[in-house]
């Protein structure tokens, strides 16, 4: 069918209605007319790809990436990044409406990212003994086939194409990256098969310090063979100055996750500096930290501004992974307070306090769900920042029984943030939002909203 697209979904599909019924057609954007084909429908909807684009939106642009349309990475190189900022900003303000019924309520103008492409500090990639082949590729004798070192196909965990480059990382890893697959395709020991369970490579990780331009590289192996991995560490960091750290994570369980049984170092050291502003965090292979480093200070300045610290506050850090937002904060308050459920993350907190003699921190591990019950304190501020899932609902209403003066809620889903922020919205006050963009050519955005108390809450 003909379709005009008239807007664009959450998740990043374009919108086309035809009386009233709504077509989410992937791969196309507002001002497109396109031939689509339907792949899935239901009653009040249906699923489309584009068969031919028959006249070009002016918002869309020419994608650099020569994988872009089959790759999980990044859907949305082919639109003009203002216009990528635009949409994150409608999404959130969108869900507000929809889901929360928040209306009036200022939704700022997405802050964009610095650099657009080359802004992802961590990549991982998964090695294959069977590439997938793009459509140009097939049939074609010159293509190599065989081992392959890359990204996925959305939605898909065996279908591996081989990433030459991705412009995601800084140029300097699409290099580091060529050299180990050239080091793994000449290796005696097999690369592992993603259905068959079996074979020696699994997972090259990159992860790059803004601050200091190092590098780490992590290898995930299915078992522990250090002379299989010396000679390729010693001819990288040979090779690369900027690589200061090789280590080897050894995942012995099927499951495709780049994460290892455990870790042994194989070259250089086993963290990573790097720094957000002035403050340092040391990061080891399987330490969270916020993809985007320039992006993760644009984020946490907002939240500083938000959270309008006189010095004297006890504020309260929910979800605070490694710590950084209460390292950020800790200068301007009285006492922070990390509430955290996983504990290496918590290690990680205090060490990255101790890198910046902060002495007015500390860190619980536990379940929010029930550990907020049990603290004695009462914060002026408090600052949350839940996974994807946001909130659970006891959760808020905890956070509601603190009754802080503000809330500075951070959030990489604005579906969530908005349910959560109905719950709210009775005893606080939503001053304003800003959306954040920490992942261009995604559909992904952050938000902060502040919130003021309305009156105190008797629980
Ligand atoms: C978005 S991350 C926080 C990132 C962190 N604020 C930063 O800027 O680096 C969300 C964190 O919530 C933690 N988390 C998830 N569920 C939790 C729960 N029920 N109780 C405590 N922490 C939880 C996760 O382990 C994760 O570290």
């Amino acid at each position: 069918m003909e379709l005009e697209i008239t807007g664009l979904a959450f998740g990043g599909k374009g919108l086309a209605k035809i009386n009233g019924f709504t077509i989410f057609v992937d791969q196309a954007v507002p001002g497109d007319r396109v031939l689509a084909q339907v792949v899935k429908k239901k009653r009040s909807y249906a699923e489309t790809k584009v068969v031919e684009l028959i006249e070009a939106s002016p918002h869309r642009q020419a994608a650099p990436c020569p994988y872009s349309g089959f790759c999980g990475g990044c859907k949305w190189q082919f639109l003009k990044y203002n216009q990528q900022l635009e949409h994150k900003r409608r999404f959130v303000e969108e869900a507000l409406a929809h889901i929360g019924q928040i209306t009036g309520v200022p939704v700022h103008n997405t802050v964009a990212s610095n650099p657009i492409f080359g802004y992802r500090n961590k990549m991982e990639f998964t090695c294959t003994n069977r590439k997938w082949l793009l459509p140009h590729e097939l049939g074609r004798p010159d293509i190599e086939k065989g081992v392959g070192v890359g990204l996925h196909v959305p939605g898909t965990f065996y279908k591996v194409f081989d990433t030459e480059a991705c412009l995601l990382q800084p140029q300097r890893g699409n290099q580091i990256l060529a050299d180990i697959r050239q080091y793994i395709k000449n290796s005696d020991d097999p690369v592992y098969g993603l259905h068959s369970h079996r074979g020696f490579w699994r997972f090259v990780m990159l992860r790059h310090s803004v601050a200091y331009d190092h590098w780490m590289v992590n290898l995930i192996t299915s078992a522990e063979k250090p002379e299989a991995l010396k000679p390729l560490a010693d001819a990288l960091m040979a090779q690369y100055k900027e690589i200061v750290s090789v280590v080897n994570n050894v995942a012995t369980r099927k499951a495709g996750v780049a994460i290892g049984d455990y870790e042994r170092p194989i070259a250089g050291h086993s963290v990573l500096k790097d720094a957000i502003d002035h403050f340092e965090f040391e990061i080891s292979a399987n330490s969270f930290f916020q993809t985007n480093t320039r992006g993760a200070a644009n984020l946490y300045a907002i939240v500083k501004q938000y959270s309008q610290l006189s010095g004297k506050e006890t504020v309260l850090d929910l979800y605070c992974g490694t710590g950084a937002i209460s390292i950020y904060l800790a200068a301007l308050a009285k006492e922070v307070i990390g509430f955290e459920i996983m504990a290496n993350a918590i290690v990680d907190a205090k060490k990255n306090c101790d890198l910046n003699q902060i002495e007015n921190c500390r860190f619980i591990v536990g379940d929010l769900r029930q550990g907020l019950l049990q603290m004695q304190v009462q914060p002026e501020v408090v600052i949350v920042d839940p996974p994807r899932a946001g909130m659970h609902k006891d959760v808020v209403q905890q956070v509601l029984a603190m009754a802080p003066a503000r809330i500075v809620y951070v959030s990489c889903n604005p579906a969530t943030l908005a349910r959560d922020l109905q719950m709210m919205k009775d005893h606080y006050h939503i001053l304003e939002v800003q959306p954040v963009d920490m992942f261009p050519h995604t559909y992904h955005v952050e938000s902060v909203a502040q919130l003021q108390r309305r009156h105190r809450i008797l629980s």
